[in-house]
C-alpha cells in the first residue's frame, strides 16, 4: 500500500496515511514523506502505535538524532525517559506523577509555551521534530504551528531587504528568562552559550526563502539591543498572525512532524492537574545557519 498525502491548505500542513511507522519504512514511502515534509513544512500521522525503539527507527530515516539538552542539564533529577534521544514533553517526573507547580522540569516546560523553534540555542540546531502522543488530555494543549516560509514571502520588500543579511543571538537562557525562570548554577548556563544564526535562511529541501525566529533569539548582532529586540518581536507577531498559523489538536496516536528550519511552534495551555505524555525524537541539522547557503 502506498501513502496518501492530504494537504490541508496548498502549502503547509498534510495529513499522510496509509503508512503504518511501527513497521520498517521502505524507500518509496521514505522518500514521499520527505517530499511532503519539504513542501507542507508540518506532517500529521494519525492512529499510530509506537514504543520509544520504534519512534527512533522511524526518526534515524530522516538523519541523525539530536540529544536532549534537558537530560544534559538536569542530572541530578531522576527521568522518566532514559535515553537522550527521547525527549520527554510530559508534564509527569521521573516516577510518572503529575509534576508539582514549582518543579524545575515543569518551568523549564512551560517554555515550550513561547513561540519558538527547536534548538535555535544550539550552533548545529534542530532539523525536523517527530512528537508522538501518548495520553493527551480531553480539552486544550493543542500545539500551534507557524509556516516562516509564507510570512517571510508577505513582507514588504523594503523588509526584505533590511534583514537580509542580519544575524540573531539565540539562547535558550532568554526565553527561560521571559518566564522568570533565572535559577541556574553557572555550570548550566556554560553548558549552553548564546550562538549566531541568521535571520533569514532557505530551505535546502524546497528552495524556498524563511525567516528563523523564536523566542530564544535575544538580539540582533551589530544593532543596539533593544532595536533588535523590537525588530524580532515585530517579526514574531508578524509570522504569527492567523493566515500563517495552524492549531494541532491532538489524539492520541497522533505523530506530528514539523520542519524546524522553516517553522514556530507553541503548546497551548491545559488544564496540568491532567495528564499529555507527548515524546519527541529530533534530528540534527547538517550546520549552522551560518555555514549553509542563505
Ligand atoms: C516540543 C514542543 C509543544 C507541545 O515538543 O518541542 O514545543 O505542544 N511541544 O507540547
Ligand atoms: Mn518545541
Amino acid at each position: 500500500m502506498s501513502i496518501t498525502v492530504r494537504p490541508l491548505t496548498p502549502d503547509f500542513v498534510a495529513e499522510i496515511s496509509g503508512v503504518d511507522l511501527a513497521q520498517p519504512l521502505g524507500t518509496i514511502d521514505r522518500d514521499a514523506i520527505e517530499d511532503a515534509i519539504n513542501r507542507y513544512a508540518v506532517v500529521v500521522f494519525h492512529g499510530q502505535n509506537l514504543n520509544d525503539d520504534q519512534q527512533l527507527a522511524f526518526a534515524r530515516h530522516f538523519g541523525p538524532i539530536a540529544t536532549s539538552a534537558q537530560k544534559a542539564r538536569h542530572q541530578d533529577i531522576k527521568h522518566r525517559i532514559a535515553s537522550p534521544e527521547v525527549a520527554d514533553i510530559s508534564n509527569l517526573d521521573g516516577d510518572g506523577n503529575i509534576l508539582q507547580p514549582g518543579s524545575r522540569r515543569r518551568l523549564d516546560w512551560l517554555a515550550n509555551r513561547l513561540w519558538h523553534t527547536d534548538a535555535s540555542f544550539r550552533a548545529v540546531p534542530g532539523a525536523l521534530s517527530m512528537l508522538y502522543a501518548h495520553v493527551v488530555p480531553d480539552e486544550g494543549g493543542e500545539t500551534e504551528f507557524a509556516d516562516l516560509r509564507a510570512a517571510y514571502d508577505a513582507l514588504p520588500d523594503k523588509t526584505k531587504a533590511a534583514i537580509e543579511s542580519l544575524v540573531a543571538e539565540h539562547s535558550i537562557w532568554h526565553s527561560r528568562g521571559q518566564l522568570a525562570v533565572t535559577q541556574y548554577t553557572p555550570q548550566e548556563l556554560a553548558s549552553l552559550p548564546p550562538v549566531p544564526q541568521r535571520l533569514v535562511r532557505r530551505h535546502p529541501g524546497s528552495g524556498r526563502k524563511t525567516l528563523y525566529i523564536a523566542s530564544h533569539a535575544s538580539h540582533i548582532l551589530g544593532m543596539p539591543i533593544a532595536d533588535g529586540r523590537l525588530l524580532l518581536m515585530d517579526l514574531i507577531e508578524h509570522a504569527t498572525k492567523p493566515p500563517f498559523v495552524h492549531a494541532h489538536t491532538w489524539r492520541q496516536g497522533d505523530l506530528v512532524i514539523w520542519d524546524n528550519r522553516c517553522t514556530m511552534h507553541r503548546a497551548r495551555p491545559f488544564d496540568t492537574t491532567k495528564v499529555r505524555d507527548l515524546r519527541r525524537v529530533t534530528t540534527r541539522d547538517i550546520a549552522s545557519t551560518l555555514e549553509q547557503a542563505a
